[in-house]
C-alpha cells in the first residue's frame, strides 16, 4: 500500500486545518514545515507579517526550516502552503532547494482570500521536474478556519476525484 505524507506550512492555522482534514480522510502523517525564526500568528499584527513577507519575497530569502523532514518512505506527498504576495512563502522554495521530490507524487494545496493558487501548482512542476505533481486544491481561507465545514467537503469531493 502506498504511504501518504501531509507537509505543511501555516501561519493563521487554516493551511494546518486542511492538512489535519487531509491527514484523516486518508491517512496520512501530517507534518508542519517549522521555520527556524517563527512568523507572528497574531492576526492583529497582519500589517507587520504581510511587510515581513514581502520583503523576504522581494529578495528572494530562503527562510530556515527546523526540523529535518522525512520523505523516503513516502510516495504521495501532499504539500500545503497559504497564498502570500500571490505566491507561496519563501520557504516552500526552501524545502524545494533542500528536498528532492523526484519519483514521488506531490499533491499541492493552499488557502487563499482570492487568488487562488496563484499559478503555484505550475511553479512545483517547474522547481521539481521529476515528480508527478496531481492538480491541487484552493481553498478560500474562511472555508477553511475552524469548524467550517466548505473546505472539508471540498478535500473530500478533491481526493475522491484523484482515486484516493
Ligand atoms: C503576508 C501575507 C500575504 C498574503 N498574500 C495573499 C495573496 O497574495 N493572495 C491571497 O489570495 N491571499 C493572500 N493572503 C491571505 C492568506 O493566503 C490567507 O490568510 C491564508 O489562508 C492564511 O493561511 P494560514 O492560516 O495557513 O496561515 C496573504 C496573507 C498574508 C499573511
Amino acid at each position: 500500500m502506498s504511504k501518504n505524507l501531509v507537509l505543511y506550512f501555516s501561519v493563521y492555522g487554516t493551511a494546518k486545518n486542511i492538512a489535519e482534514e487531509i491527514g484523516r480522510q486518508v491517512n496520512a502523517d501530517v507534518v508542519e514545515i517549522e521555520p527556524v525564526v517563527a512568523y507572528d500568528g497574531n492576526r492583529d499584527h497582519y500589517n507587520a507579517l504581510a511587510r515581513l513577507a514581502k520583503k523576504e519575497h522581494d529578495e528572494n530569502q530562503r527562510p530556515a526550516i527546523k526540523n529535518k523532514i522525512s520523505i523516503a518512505d513516502y510516495d504521495n506527498i501532499f504539500i500545503g502552503y497559504p497564498m502570500w504576495w500571490y505566491t507561496f512563502p519563501m520557504i516552500i522554495y526552501t524545502l524545494f532547494d533542500e528536498y528532492d521530490f523526484g519519483g514521488k507524487t506531490i499533491i499541492p494545496f493552499n488557502t487563499h482570500m482570492g487568488s487562488s493558487d496563484g499559478g503555484t501548482y505550475k511553479t512545483i512542476k517547474e522547481l521539481e521536474p521529476n515528480a508527478n505533481v496531481l492538480p491541487g486544491l484552493p481553498i478560500e481561507m474562511n472555508d477553511a478556519e475552524t469548524g467550517a465545514s466548505a473546505g472539508k467537503n471540498a478535500v473530500k469531493k478533491w481526493l475522491k476525484k484523484l482515486g484516493f
